[in-house]
Formats: structure tokens, sequence, C-alpha cells
């Protein structure tokens, strides 16, 4: 069984004194969380605050949203592996869309992180997707292939295993349309089957692939129960403790 994973993706929001009032009404509304895992990622200002307040809240992690593949050097304004694990980091989002298409990343630079970041024993929550374009032109399933097969060339069965897929259709990010769960199951079905390709049955079927893309308490239930979604990427409606802690018991609503 593939414990579900939820991740709050705080992208470029909330300060340090914002982020512990937003932990301070989450902490106050989650209670037990045993059932799946919850991951919250915040700017790197915000990281230490909030390691440091989850202490005592084994089931929830602290991520990061992204790294240099380098391990250290003349890399201004760059952040690497191995200052993340110095903070406890246990997450890391590589190849998030707005990454890809705002600042220029290609699979390879993708892959590059990717490894960096299993070498120093992060676990990336490697993002991929396709864009309305490539949807309306039949390219899903070339477009996610490619991703894969590039983002995840080099790494090794045994690391394979450690990483979490997140599908997240560039169109549905931040726009208030979701994929629908049979939209969402094809895809993931698919990119499960690019896996199990790049490595065995066993390997693919251990991986958590979480959908993206405008999750909100109300389509999170319908989506988690779908076979091979394993969790949720969630943007916008993280941002709100409530309604962060309201998709969590949906996602648990939906295993029973
Ligand atoms: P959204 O963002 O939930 O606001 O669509 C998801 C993401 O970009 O990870």
């Amino acid at each position: 069984m593939r414990k579900k994973i939820l991740a709050a993706n705080w992208k470029m929001n909330l300060t340090q004194s914002e982020a512990e009032s937003y932990f301070a009404a989450f902490n106050s509304e989650i209670g037990e969380v045993d059932d799946v895992e919850v991951v919250i990622i915040p700017s790197f200002t915000t990281i230490p605050a909030l390691v440091s307040a989850s202490e005592k809240m084994p089931s929830i992690r602290i991520g990061a949203q992204n790294m240099h593949w380098e391990k250290s050097g003349a890399f201004t304004g760059e952040i690497s592996a191995s200052m993340l694990r110095a903070l406890f980091v246990k997450y890391v989002i590589l190849g998030h869309s707005e990454r890809r298409a705002l600042f220029g990343e290609t699979d390879e630079i993708v892959n590059r992180k990717v490894r960096a970041a299993l070498e120093a024993g992060l676990r990336p929550i490697f993002c991929i997707g396709e864009t309305l374009r490539e949807r309306d032109a039949g390219k899903v399933e070339e477009v996610l292939s490619r991703q894969v097969r590039l983002g995840l060339e080099g790494v090794s069965q045994k690391d394979l295993s450690e990483i979490v897929v997140a599908y997240e259709p560039c169109w549905a990010i931040g726009t208030g349309r979701t994929a629908t769960p049979a939209e969402a199951e094809q895809a993931h079905a698919y990119v499960r089957s690019i896996l199990t390709e790049i490595s065995t049955a066993t390997v693919a079927d251990r991986i958590r692939i979480q959908y993206g893309g405008s999750v909100k308490p109300d389509n999170t239930e319908e989506l988690m129960r779908q076979k091979d979604i394993d969790g949720a990427l969630v943007g916008g409606a993280s941002l709100d403790p409530r309604s962060f802690v309201r998709i969590i018991r949906r996602a648990e609503a939906a295993l029973k």
C-alpha cells in the first residue's frame, strides 16, 4: 500500500511571521494524522522556523521548493542540497512547471537536480505535466514519457522508490480548472506504465504519484479515490490552514 502524501506548496507566499501564525492555526486544527503523510513546503527563509515548530509533530514534514544541483561554489543566489539537509528538510520540489516555464529549467537540468537531491539524501517531488497546447495536440503521453525518461535518467532502482512524482497538468495550475478524476487517473496510470518500463513493476508499484492543479477540499476525495493517485500537491488552497486541513481530512476519508 502506498501511503498518500499531501503537500502544501506555498510558492512565493507568507513571510516568517505569517508562516508562524499559519502553523499555529494549522496545529490547533490538525489533530492526529496517521494514515497519510503531510508535507509543508514554504519559502527557504521560513524553513528553520517551521522545522522547529513541527518538531513535536512526527507526521508533518517540511520541504523546500527548489535547489541547485552543484554541491557548492560560485552560484550566487542558489541553495544546495546539503544546505537543505542541514535544516532537516526531507522533500524538495524539483521541475515544477513554474520553474520550467518561467526560469528555463529543462529536462536535463531537472535530471541533474533529481540526482543531486538523491545523492544528498533528499526525496525529490519530481513534477511533470503537459501544457494545454500539448493536450489539445494529443501529445499528453509523448510529453509525460519524455519528462519521466529524461528527468529520471541515471537514477538507480533503489533511489527510484524514494521519489514522489507529481503529475500537474499546467492548464490546471492556479486556474481553478481541475482535471477530472478520470483524466487524472488516465495520466497517472500512464506515468506508472512508463515507470515500470524504466524500472520494474515492483518498483513502479511503490512510487507515489501525486496529482496537482487546483486541488481544493471539494474535489480532493474523488481524486484520492482513483487507483493510481497517491496524494496531492496543493498550491492556492494550501495557503489557508483550515482549507489545507480540510483537504487532509478529505484524503483520509477517501481511504475508508
Ligand atoms: P494550485 O497549484 O493548487 O494553486 O493549482 C498547484 C501547484 O502548482 O503545485
